[in-house]
C-alpha cells in the first residue's frame, strides 16, 4: 500500500501534483471563473462578510497564515488567523458578518472543533476546509470545501497542506469574484496560473536529489533556522515544524525582517540557515531586502541554503546551496517552495534513523484539547 515507496510520507510527497490538480478539478469552469456552489453560503451572504477569521492547528495553521495574504490582497476583507487552541480563550470579537474558516486535514482535531463551536455560538458562519469526508468538523460547520488529497497516512502533513493552500486560494479568489474587487484582471491571471501549478510542483519533485544529499550531509547538526518574508514566512515556519517533528532537531522559522531584532545573535559558524527568497518580480523590494539578509548571515559564517526562483541570479554569490523553484505569482509561491522543505525534513529524519511515518510522541489526529 506504500506503492513501492519506503514510507507513506515519500508516497504522499510524490502524490502532491495529483492532489493539487484533484482539488482544483471541477471548480474552475471553461471561462476561467470559479464555481463553488458546493459552498452552500450564498453569494449574497459572502458579499456581506466584513471579517474573515481562520482557525487551525500545526500545518493547517500555516496554510491559514498564507491564506491571509491572499484573502486580504484579493478581497480587501480584513483577515485574522489564530491558533485554534488559543481562539476561544481570548473572547474573540465575532458576529453574524464574520466568516470563520476552520482548516483541518483530519476533521477531528479537538482544538479546531472547539474553536468552530465557539464561533457558531457567537452567530458566525463557519466554513470548513477539510480532507476527510463526513468527519466531525465539516459536519458541524455551515459549509465545507473538501480538499481532494486522498488519505494522508504519514503523521507529518504534506499533500494535505498543499491542497489546503489550493482550497484557501479558491475561497479567496471566489470571495474576490462574488464581491467584484478591483483585482479582476489579476484574479483571472492567477486562476490561469493556479490551473497550471500542479505541473510546476511536478517539476520541483524531479529536481530533489541535491536536496536529499544536502540533508544527509547535515544529519549531525543540532539546529537549523528558516527565514522567509511575506508568504515565505509561513513557509519558513512550516519547514521548521517538519524538521522538528521528523528529525527531532531544534528548528525555528523567522520573518527575515525580524533578524535584526534578535535572532541574528544566533548566527554562528556553519549554522545551516534556509532562506525562502520571494520572486524578484512582483514585490521586488522584499526580494532585495532578503538578499541583504542572506549577505548578513553569510558574513557571520552561516551556511546558507537558498530557495530561489529559476533565473534569479542575484542570490548566486551568497548561496552555499541553491535550490531552484519555478517562477510563480508571488502569492502562489508556497505551493512550490514548501516541497523542498518536506523532502529535506524527510531525508534528515531517515539519515538520523528516525521513524518517518510515526514520529515519537505524535498522533495523526489530535482528538484531545
Ligand atoms: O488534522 P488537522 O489538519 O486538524 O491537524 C492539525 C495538526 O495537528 C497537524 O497539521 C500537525 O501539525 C501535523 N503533524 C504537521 O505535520
Amino acid at each position: 500500500e506504500k506503492g513501492g515507496y519506503d514510507y507513506f510520507m515519500l508516497k504522499e510527497i510524490a502524490e502532491q501534483p495529483k492532489a493539487v490538480a484533484d482539488t482544483l478539478l471541477g471548480r474552475i469552469d471553461a471561462a476561467g471563473s470559479l464555481t463553488l456552489d458546493e459552498l452552500r453560503i450564498s453569494a449574497a451572504e459572502l458579499r456581506e462578510v466584513d471579517k474573515v477569521v481562520i482557525v487551525a492547528c500545526g500545518t493547517a495553521f500555516h496554510a491559514g497564515l498564507i491564506a491571509k495574504y491572499a484573502i486580504e490582497h484579493w478581497t480587501r476583507i480584513p483577515c485574522e488567523v489564530e491558533l485554534a487552541s488559543e481562539f476561544r480563550y481570548r473572547d474573540p470579537i465575532l458576529g453574524a458578518r464574520s466568516l470563520v474558516i476552520a482548516i483541518s486535514q483530519s476533521g477531528e482535531t479537538m482544538d479546531t472543533l472547539m474553536a468552530l463551536r465557539h464561533a457558531r455560538e457567537q452567530g458566525s458562519k463557519v466554513l470548513a476546509i477539510c480532507n476527510t469526508n463526513g468527519s466531525t468538523i465539516p459536519r458541524e460547520s455551515d459549509a465545507v470545501l473538501y480538499t481532494h488529497a486522498g488519505p494522508e497516512v504519514a503523521v507529518a502533513s504534506t499533500k494535505a497542506f498543499l491542497t489546503q493552500l489550493v482550497a484557501c486560494y479558491l475561497v479567496a479568489l471566489y470571495l474576490g469574484q462574488v464581491r467584484g474587487t478591483k483585482w479582476g484582471d489579476e484574479i483571472q491571471a492567477v486562476i490561469r496560473d493556479l490551473s497550471r501549478i500542479s505541473n510546476e510542483v511536478e517539476r520541483v519533485l524531479e529536481t530533489m536529489e541535491p536536496v536529499r544529499e544536502l540533508a544527509r550531509s547535515l544529519a549531525d547538526k543540532k539546529t537549523v533556522l528558516f527565514l522567509g518574508r511575506h508568504v515565505g514566512y509561513p513557509v519558513a515556519l512550516e519547514g521548521a515544524l517538519k524538521l522538528k517533528e521528523l528529525a527531532y532537531m531544534h528548528a525555528e522559522g523567522f520573518a527575515a525582517g525580524e533578524l535584526k531584532h534578535g535572532p541574528i545573535a544566533l548566527i554562528e559558524e556553519d549554522l545551516p540557515v534556509v532562506v525562502v527568497v520571494p520572486s524578484p518580480r512582483g514585490r521586488s523590494v522584499l526580494h532585495d531586502k532578503i538578499v541583504s539578509n542572506i549577505q548578513e548571515i553569510r558574513a557571520r559564517g552561516a551556511r546558507t541554503i537558498v530557495i530561489a526562483e529559476e533565473g534569479d541570479e542575484t542570490v548566486v554569490p551568497y548561496a552555499d546551496h541553491l535550490i531552484r523553484i519555478p517562477a510563480t505569482p508571488t502569492l502562489l509561491q508556497p505551493l512550490v517552495a514548501t516541497v523542498p522543505l518536506q523532502v529535506f525534513a524527510c531525508e534528515l529524519a531517515t539519515a538520523r534513523g528516525n521513524e518517518v511515518d510515526q514520529p515519537r510522541n505524535l498522533a495523526k489526529s489530535v482528538t484531545v484539547e
